[in-house]
């Protein structure tokens, strides 16, 4: 059974469908990344599955088995499912340790105060934040290092899966290959993991399998060679914005 199931998935503003019958399945242990141009439905996906902030219009959105779409975006989280913003997102005039202790407090995991604080440092450590840092505030952290902090407190929720959008944007030729190895770094952790990034070739380095929408409907999905190869989706990315190859 697959550990994420999205079926038939629909989401609209007014008249704007920004989802249209979208399905897929992730297994637990993968990363599955999604592609698209700017505008296809890609962070409302993320919305939608999350309930953060909204849920689907149809469709049912199942993890491990059991529906979770309708449910509260603090009940979600709860059952194991952790997302990351597009945009660099965290309590800025709280510390950074104060930021992982919010994703170790509030995640699905049950744990004493200590071993919170224990997940905390741990997640902090996982993205490479030291120890000398944590009492810094968020605010004053580098663009890179508050994305690096977002992907902590995320993880310091102890998710099944975690859902990761445009982690390497904005970022520099260094910083996203940094960012391919800490991905892979909490991948070994055994958390599913589900990129969405416009980085193409950052997709085609981690992911076994590969979605690709264009106008909220899916335009192509399987293995991300064959994928990026299909003629609608090269069309798709030439007719709007050049492919980040
Ligand atoms: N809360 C909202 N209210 C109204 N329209 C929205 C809302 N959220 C998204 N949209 C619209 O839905 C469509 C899909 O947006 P979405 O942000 O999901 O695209 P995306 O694939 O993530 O794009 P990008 O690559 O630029 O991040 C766009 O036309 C967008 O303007
Ligand atoms: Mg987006």
């Amino acid at each position: 059974m697959a550990l994420l199931d999205v079926r038939n998935v629909g989401k609209a503003f007014g008249s704007l469908k920004a989802l249209d019958d979208v399905s897929f399945s992730v297994n637990a242990g993968e990363i599955f990344g999604i592609a698209g141009p700017n505008g296809s439905g890609k962070s409302t996906l993320f919305n939608t599955i999350t309930g953060i902030p909204f849920g689907p219009d149809r469709g049912k959105v199942l993890l491990d088995g059991a529906e979770i779409q309708g449910k509260s975006g603090n009940d979600i989280a709860r059952m194991g499912l952790a997302r990351t913003f597009q945009r660099e997102t965290s309590f800025d005039k709280l510390t950074v340790f104060e930021n992982a202790m919010i994703g170790a407090t509030y995640g699905g995991r049950q744990a004493t105060p200590t071993a919170q604080r224990d997940n905390a440092a741990e997640a902090l450590d996982v993205v490479g934040i030291a120890a000398k840092d944590f009492g810094r505030l968020a605010e004053e952290l580098s663009v890179f290092d508050r994305k690096c902090l977002m992907l902590a407190t995320a993880v310091a929720m102890g998710p099944r899966i975690l859902l990761l959008d445009e982690p390497a944007s904005g970022l520099t030729k260094p910083e996203i290959e940094t960012s391919i190895g800490l991905i892979r770094k909490i991948a070994a952790r055994g958390i599913t993991i589900v990129l969405i990034e416009h980085v193409l070739t950052f997709l085609m380095t981690l992911s076994q399998h590969l979605l690709v929408l264009n106008q909220g409907q899916m335009l192509a999905m399987g293995d991300p060679k064959t994928v990026i190869s299909d003629p609608r989706v090269v069309e798709a990315y030439l007719g709007t914005r050049k492919p980040d190859l």
